[in-house]
């Protein structure tokens, strides 16, 4: 009786999500995406992102990766699966127009060398600025993330992850990059990240 109960629920959640979600954006948070991110985008927990005030189209990249298979996680991807491209831009909308979280409190000493790091690179080890690309405040651009007052924990995973090459969708760039910072780099710079406004 369980048994096919659960068959029988596995055979409509598969016909489901064989098609785009008939909901709008409001919907998919309320029931599924706020669980993690937060029905305002304020993650639940530090080892999920904020999408509160996220670029819109650095979202639409992260979730069409996610779908393609171009960006692999076990928690991440098959929340994303069922997404039609108009769902992507609906969501994407929604959590780029909330307001983003600010003034998390964090190590002082840190924070200063995160700064020199952010701003002004590592020369000894060929390794540019953050600022040249995310911006002199961290708000990234249409295409690259915003990483001001973001979880530091979140932050450190994905470093972690594109100098593993386990973080797939951008190999190139921020692989180089990553694999440059040690982890006290990485602690320091993540340490100032968070308490950006
Ligand atoms: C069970 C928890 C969970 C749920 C539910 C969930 N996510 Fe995620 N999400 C994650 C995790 C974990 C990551 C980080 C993945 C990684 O490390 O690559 C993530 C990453 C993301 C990212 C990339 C953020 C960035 O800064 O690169 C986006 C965008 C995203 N999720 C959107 C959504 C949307 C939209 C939904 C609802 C359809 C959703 N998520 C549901 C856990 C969840
Ligand atoms: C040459 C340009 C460039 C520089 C310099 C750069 N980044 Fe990036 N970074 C990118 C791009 C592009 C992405 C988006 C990758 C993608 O689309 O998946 C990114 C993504 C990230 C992410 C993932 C954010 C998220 O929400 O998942 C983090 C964290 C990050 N960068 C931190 C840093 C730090 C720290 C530095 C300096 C030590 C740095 N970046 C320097 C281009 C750059």
């Amino acid at each position: 009786m369980l048994l096919r109960a659960l068959t029988l629920g596995l055979i409509t959640l598969s016909a489901a999500s064989a098609q785009a979600l008939d909901m709008s954006a409001a919907d998919i948070v309320a029931s599924r995406c706020g669980v993690c991110h937060g029905t305002n985008g304020q993650a639940t927990a530090p080892i999920y992102p904020s999408l509160a005030g996220q670029n819109a189209q650095y979202i639409t990249k992260q979730l069409t990766d996610f779908v393609a298979g171009r960006r692999v996680n076990e928690t991440m991807s098959p929340q994303a699966q069922d997404l039609s491209p108009q769902n992507i831009a609906e969501l994407a909308a929604f959590f780029s127009a909330k307001p983003p979280r600010v003034g998390r409190a964090a190590n002082a000493e840190s924070v200063a060398l995160g700064k020199f790091l952010y701003t002004q690179g590592n020369a000894s080890a060929n390794m540019p600025a953050c600022a040249s690309c995310h911006g002199d405040s961290a708000h990234g651009t249409a295409l690259l993330p915003r990483l001001a007052g973001q979880n530091a924990r979140y932050l450190t995973g994905q470093l972690q992850d594109f100098t593993l090459r386990q973080r797939t969708n951008d190999n190139a760039v921020m692989h180089d990059i990553a694999a440059k910072l040690t982890p006290a780099d990485i602690k320091a710079v993540t340490d100032y990240l968070t308490q950006l406004p």
